[in-house]
């Protein structure tokens, strides 16, 4: 596997500025990085994963982060067998606090045990600390601005949602 190819694996229910802050600074670190929707049994999810992919994309391309990007998602199986599939030697996971190193941790090390595989832990911007999809998702279902939390296309996609137009 190649430590040059990395996959930013994640819900991105919706994405937020927190996700694309790290995607940026992976960007940085990798000859080519994966941004992958992965599935996740265990919440229930608001956007379909192929609408979360094209957000995904917009907000990449309207941020301008240069680099080889790829958006792929991820519903089958093992996320280390997707790794395996693109030869990624990496994986990057954002930590916003001790909470998030204590969700992340075991996961890491599961993941290592299944495919020899790392995960590098990126530092967010601060600002961005207290962002999480889940609490986007709360605050758009009950009508609240999140535009201060998401990208510009996240916002607008939310909001035109929730006034349904
Ligand atoms: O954004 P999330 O929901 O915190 O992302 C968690 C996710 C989807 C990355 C994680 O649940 C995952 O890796 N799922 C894939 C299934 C898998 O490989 N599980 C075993 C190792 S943890």
């Amino acid at each position: 596997m190649n430590s040059r190819i990395a996959v930013v694996p994640g819900s991105f229910d919706p994405p937020t500025l927190g996700h694309l802050d790290v995607i940026r600074r992976a960007a940085r670190l990798y000859d080519e990085l994966h941004v992958l929707v992965v599935h996740n049994p265990g919440k229930e999810a608001m956007l379909p994963i192929a609408q979360r992919m094209s957000l995904l994309e917009q907000s990449i391309a309207d941020a301008g982060v240069e680099g080889s990007i790829i958006v792929g998602s991820w519903s089958m199986g093992l996320l280390v067998d997707y790794a395996r599939d693109v030869n990624a030697g990496v994986l990057v996971k954002g930590i916003r606090s001790q909470v998030d190193v204590a969700y992340e941790s075991p996961m890491a090390i599961v993941n290592r045990h299944l495919a020899d595989i790392e995960t590098v832990f990126l530092l967010p911007d601060p600002a961005h600390a207290m962002v999480s999809s889940s609490l986007v998702r709360q605050v758009a279902s009950l009508g609240g601005d999140v535009s201060p939390f998401v990208p510009p296309s996240v916002a607008a996609f939310l909001d035109t949602g929730a006034r349904g137009i």
